[in-house]
């Protein structure tokens, strides 16, 4: 048998590899393991007890209905970050506004993290595959003062660490800290996450194409033309187009074109000009994950991690995925006709 690694055993092993750390983002990411446990917990019985299936009634600054699984994996995420010190503030798709931590150990942390709770909601009362997605940065503000927006505001190229956990048929922890990309299966019977996927690579091409089709009709010119011409005719040397497959959560549909290559799209549409995802907490993370596997995530115009944010829960065109199948989608978007962003 071989070795099994921890996540705390690899966290601590890379955080050699950073002569100066002090150690504060490997227990930030420990913090982050821990939520995900717990919410992992919740979703395996998400069927049987009431207070975690169904609509919170409530709706988000952005007019969703919010669901029970929604707030309960906000309130594990903030409860750990604001007990664990790391973290001066959070922003989340659960609250209209950022969260600055009160207390002296909080306003001592030195990182931000920006994050979705859970992906895919519209997926938890049919027992499909969901997820959580986070996003670290370094604070911009004074250690010791209360984090303030210029912290959450920061542009997708200086974040210090992203992630995601899948909560499919396995949970699955996967991270990046800009030296590469690794992902860790929960093992239950242990309650820890293991490294299962080390350096985890997207194949430069792929043969599937992931974006809800209802949609084809408003959405950009070029974007249906990449998808007549390249996705749903058979190509040469092929026997058939290519294959559609669309789970409805980012995470899920993102975590497959990781690991079999494809390509992921949200585009904007002519009911939604800027999209749906948002770039603080969905885009961005996994623009940095993407890029550090091999691939490439765009708005369609321009490099997502490029794009400086004005607020917090922006939303943007998303193109992510294969090398090969971005450039041909954004070569069709050129001269077929552009996102509208
Ligand atoms: P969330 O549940 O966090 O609001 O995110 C839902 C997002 C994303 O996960 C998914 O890819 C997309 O919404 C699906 O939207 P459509 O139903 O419009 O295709
Ligand atoms: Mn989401
Ligand atoms: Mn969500």
């Amino acid at each position: 048998m071989s070795q099994l690694v921890t996540l705390h055993e690899f966290i601590m092993a890379r955080q050699a590899d950073f002569p100066f750390a002090s150690g504060e983002l490997s227990r930030l990411l420990s913090d982050i393991a821990v939520a995900s446990k717990m919410v992992s917990m919740d979703v395996r019985r998400a069927g049987l007890v009431d207070h975690i299936l169904g609509a919170e009634g409530n709706t988000n600054v952005q007019g969703e209905e919010q669901q029970k699984l929604d707030v309960v994996a906000d309130n594990h995420f903030i409860n750990l970050f604001k007990a664990g010190g790391e973290v001066c503030g959070i922003a989340s798709e659960e609250n209209d506004d950022y969260l600055p931590f009160k207390s002296q150990k909080s306003r001592d942390g030195k990182y931000v993290v920006l994050f979705d709770p859970l992906d895919g909601s519209s997926n938890i009362d049919v027992n499909v595959s969901i997820g959580t997605i986070f996003s670290v940065y370094r604070r911009k503000s004074k250690t010791g003062e209360e984090a303030n927006l210029q912290d959450m505001l920061q542009a997708g190229h200086e974040q210090v660490a992203a992630g995601y956990v899948v909560y499919g048929s396995s949970t699955m922890l996967v991270y990046t800290t800009g030296r590469g990309v690794n992902g860790f299966t929960l093992d239950p019977l242990i309650g820890e996450f293991c490294l299962s996927h080390p350096d985890m690579k997207m194949p430069e091409n792929g043969r599937i194409y992931a974006i809800n089709e209802g949609n084809i009709n408003i959405c950009n010119p070029g974007l249906k033309k990449y998808v007549q011409t390249y996705c749903q005719q058979t190509r040469e040397g092929a026997s058939r187009p290519y294959s559609g497959r669309y789970i409805g959560s980012l995470v899920a549909d993102f975590h497959r074109t990781l690991i079999k290559g494809g390509i992921y799209v949200y585009p904007s549409t002519t009911t939604d000009p800027e999209g749906k995802l948002r770039l603080l907490y969905e885009c961005n993370p996994i623009a940095f994950i993407a890029e550090q596997a091999g691939g490439l995530a765009t708005t369609g115009v321009e490099r997502v991690m490029e794009i400086q944010p004005e607020r917090l829960h922006q939303r943007i065109p998303f193109y992510v995925g294969s090398k090969t199948m971005m450039k041909q989608a954004m070569a069709c978007l050129e001269k077929d006709g552009p996102e509208s962003i």
